[in-house]
């Protein structure tokens, strides 16, 4: 995407804290003193069947990247693809509605949107957000030292792609449009409470390839517990099964990371696909000081995150941004 970003003409206006010359996960602007807007879009085709779910998690996948950045959301414009000959109305209709009381459990107001003649649906928003500039969290500030933590399970990816092949039994389903559909609202809130170092969320790129994104912008190289990662059961039963259940988004994920990712030879294959498996809504990624692991621990638990699960470290200092993955 840098390569296509960089076509676009210089940023020169000052107030922009926050443009496309970094990786972070929102653009933000400077419209006063201590008052900057943050933006962000986002949308998808969909990925379970049921329209209701499909919009509910589209709207919390849109306003992760906000979330991420420590930022509170206030607006939002629906993003829509729809084929209005082709499907019945009522799916719009039940679309959004997902998205609207997802949005309204955010305190998120949409205000309004665009529709477009689309044969494959698409869904999605494009938020406003505020923030105090001098409370921006960054994916790049990560600190030697840090202790990551994951606050949703892996696997989505695989779920979804063993969805549209009808392997998935209906509880899994549920339990995936749950973690989806969850705000990463209450998690932003704990680590904004106890102060951490660095953060981004876990989307298409998977973890190993978001979090290559904070080590390489950071300078740290970092390790990971492979088995202290949380993954959704039905996703580990799935691979478990059959290596090909990996969609080839996932597999394309894996190879790019290899370039900066050490995986120690008694990761499996099944493993590594999984820690490449790219996230739709997925949780956020936090580098918090190691001093204050515990006061984060306690606080996403205070906050009902799905997991607060500690995955690895960040290690010495390092350009390159490397990724050691031991078992
Ligand atoms: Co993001
Ligand atoms: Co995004």
């Amino acid at each position: 995407m840098q390569t296509v970003l960089k076509e676009l003409p210089p940023i020169t206006d000052p107030n922009v804290l926050v443009g496309i010359n970094s990786g972070d996960d929102c653009a933000v602007y400077q419209i006063a003193d201590g008052l900057a807007i943050i933006q962000t879009v986002d949308y998808f085709t969909p990925i379970v069947d049921d329209p209701y779910d499909y919009g509910a998690i589209a709207v919390a996948n849109a306003l992760s990247d906000v979330y991420a950045m420590g930022a509170k959301p206030l607006i939002a414009l629906n993003v829509v693809g729809f084929h209005s000959r082709g499907l019945p109305l009522e799916i719009l209709i039940r679309m959004m509605k997902g998205g609207g009381d997802k949005a309204r459990e955010a305190g998120v107001s949409i205000i309004g949107g665009h529709t477009i003649d689309d044969k494959e649906p698409k869904y999605g928003l494009s938020v406003t957000g505020i923030i105090d500039p001098a409370d921006i969290v960054y994916n790049s500030t990560a600190q030697v030292g840090d202790v990551l933590f994951l606050t949703k399970p892996l696997g989505v990816g695989i779920l979804t792609t063993g969805i549209k092949r009808r392997t998935v039994s209906k509880a899994a389903i549920a339990r995936g449009v749950e973690v989806m559909a969850t705000l990463n609202r209450d998690a932003s809130l704990a680590m904004i409470e106890v102060g951490i170092n660095a953060c981004t969320d876990i989307t298409g790129y998977g973890l190993l390839g978001h979090l290559g994104e904070m080590t390489q912008g950071s300078g740290v190289g970092a390790r990971i517990h492979a088995r202290a990662v949380p993954v959704m059961q039905a996703s580990r039963d799935l691979i478990d099964a059959d290596l090909d259940a990996v969609p080839s988004g996932s597999k394309n994920n894996l190879k790019f990371v290899s370039s900066f990712v050490n995986f120690d030879p008694g990761i499996t294959e099944a493993e590594r696909l999984m820690l490449a498996d790219a996230q739709t809504s997925g949780g956020l990624l936090i580098s918090c000081p190691a001093k204050k692991a515990d006061g984060l621990e306690a606080a996403l638990k205070d906050a009902g995150t799905i997991i607060a699960a500690r995955i690895g470290t960040m290690e010495a200092e390092d350009d390159t941004g490397r990724i050691d993955v031991v078992p």
